[in-house]
């Protein structure tokens, strides 16, 4: 077999078998294939897209490419993954909330992608925060916390590693038959028996209307259901930022409130319906009035927020510096030189906040990175005073920039928020619920 036959197959669309399939992911994993053949091959699947029984196969495969966790008795081991939004911190604050609710969560997660931000990125604003951990590592603080939030390495999921972040560079992200791969062969390899899917929409997601995330919602379910995870799937709207704060240390800031039950409606939101979700796709609960008010429980009394500073603690952040910032989150940002107020020309109901804008300001300032590799800058970020619907005064302030260097910063953000002189009526993020 030559890469070079495999990807023109692909380029004239046609369908790559499963030893095919198996050949293209053990020469990424091994190394052997140019990183502009990884390229090509990604750019033919976004352009022609896979059959279901090619996304099957390539998830599985995936999976396969590395360690994978077997854990007697699974069904209280769950997971939750979201597509990618801005402002999409759901998966901090649940984390510790599902082990505090007697689950466990052994979650791998990403990096940024594209203009999203990433679980990982956003939990090294915390000082000595250890991504990389190992399967022994996570097993360890399974047992001891409940939760652990790790990445994928050359020993676990090493093929999503590699195509992460070739699709990262190669604009070719928001494929259906690719993140449903990269999400399901991870998710997979955690040994979980339940799964919730995020599935956003929007102007700032990677599925743009509706139809299409269905369909990847679809993709999803089926694949996850197929590989023995009982899974299912939110569709939620992201137009406009999630809870107050994007950017990575803002993000954790935010993250903490909500964990000490003080978060924004839209996050509680999330988290409260997609924990519900999970308690009862895993038994422990079985109906959805207790199932939700188990979650507004450890949100409320503590004992989320307490998992999450164990989490910390055992991921190799300092016992003083957990609980600092647990008390006082506003620690994370303390360095940050500048922190400027942008104010309204004019006066209004907000009727829109337009989180690709509120990305990109992000991104082009150093809070992302143009390439895995690179270093970013965990200040950078977008802390807004209004959400959707509110009225604005002229001249009032309605959000705050974080950032290292001078900018202009009005400039950059001149087209984020559109006023209306009607009240908005404010919908629920949550569209649609997709079950196997
Ligand atoms: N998150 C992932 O892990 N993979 C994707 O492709 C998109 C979001």
């Amino acid at each position: 077999m030559r890469i070079q036959d495999l990807i023109a197959k692909k380029r004239d669309a046609k369908i790559l078998t499963n030893s095919e399939l198996k050949y293209v992911v053990t020469e990424i994993c091994e190394g052997t294939i140019q990183q502009e053949q990884i390229g090509a091959l990604l750019m033919a699947i976004y352009l022609n897209g896979m059959s279901t029984n090619e996304t099957i196969s390539l998830t599985e495969i995936m999976k396969d490419s590395g360690f994978i966790f077997k854990w007697e008795n699974n069904e209280k081991f769950v997971d939750k993954h979201s597509t990618g939004g801005v402002g999409d911190k759901i998966s901090i604050p649940l984390t510790p909330a599902l082990a505090a609710c007697g689950l466990k969560v052994p979650m791998i997660a990403g990096r940024g992608l594209e203009h999203t931000g990433g679980t990982i990125d956003k939990l090294e604003s915390i000082k000595g925060f250890n991504t990389r951990l190992s399967p022994i590592q996570i097993k360890k603080i399974i047992d001891n916390v409940g939760c652990v939030i790790t990445t994928q390495t050359e020993e676990m999921i090493p093929a999503d590693r590699i195509l992460y972040s070739s699709r990262d560079l190669t604009s070719t992200v928001a494929s259906i038959p690719l993140i449903t791969a990269s999400i399901i062969s991870k998710k997979a390899a955690e040994g979980i028996s339940s799964l919730v899917l995020d599935i956003k929409v929007g102007s700032a997601a990677f599925m743009k209307d509706i139809e299409s995330a269905e369909i990847l919602a679809k993709c999803m379910v089926e694949t996850g259901n197929l590989m023995g995870i009982k899974t299912s799937a939110l569709l939620t709207e992201m137009n406009n930022p999630l809870g107050y704060m994007s950017g990575n240390a803002l993000e954790i800031i935010e993250s903490i409130r909500i964990l000490k039950g003080q978060g924004p409606q839209d996050c509680i939101s999330l988290i409260i319906n997609q924990g519900a979700e999970l308690l009862l796709l895993s038994g422990i609960k079985n109906n959805h009035d207790d199932a939700r008010k188990a979650i507004k429980n450890v949100l409320n009394n503590g004992k989320a927020l307490e998992k999450f500073k164990e989490m910390i603690i055992c991921q190799g952040v300092d016992k003083e510096l957990a609980k600092k910032i647990c008390l006082e989150p506003n620690l994370l940002i303390e360095n940050c030189k500048f922190k400027s107020k942008i104010y309204s020309k004019n006066s209004g109901f907000i009727s829109s906040i337009d989180a690709m804008v509120v990305a990109q300001f992000i991104l082009e300032n150093g809070g992302g990175r143009r390439f895995m590799e690179e270093e970013i800058n965990h200040n950078v970020g977008v802390e807004l005073h209004v959400k959707l619907g509110d009225f604005l005064d002229k001249n009032e302030p309605w959000a705050t920039i974080y950032h290292d260097s001078e900018l202009n910063i009005s400039e950059q953000l001149v087209n984020c928020l559109q006023l209306s002189e009607k009240e908005i009526e404010v919908k629920n993020r949550i569209i649609k619920k997709i079950i196997y």
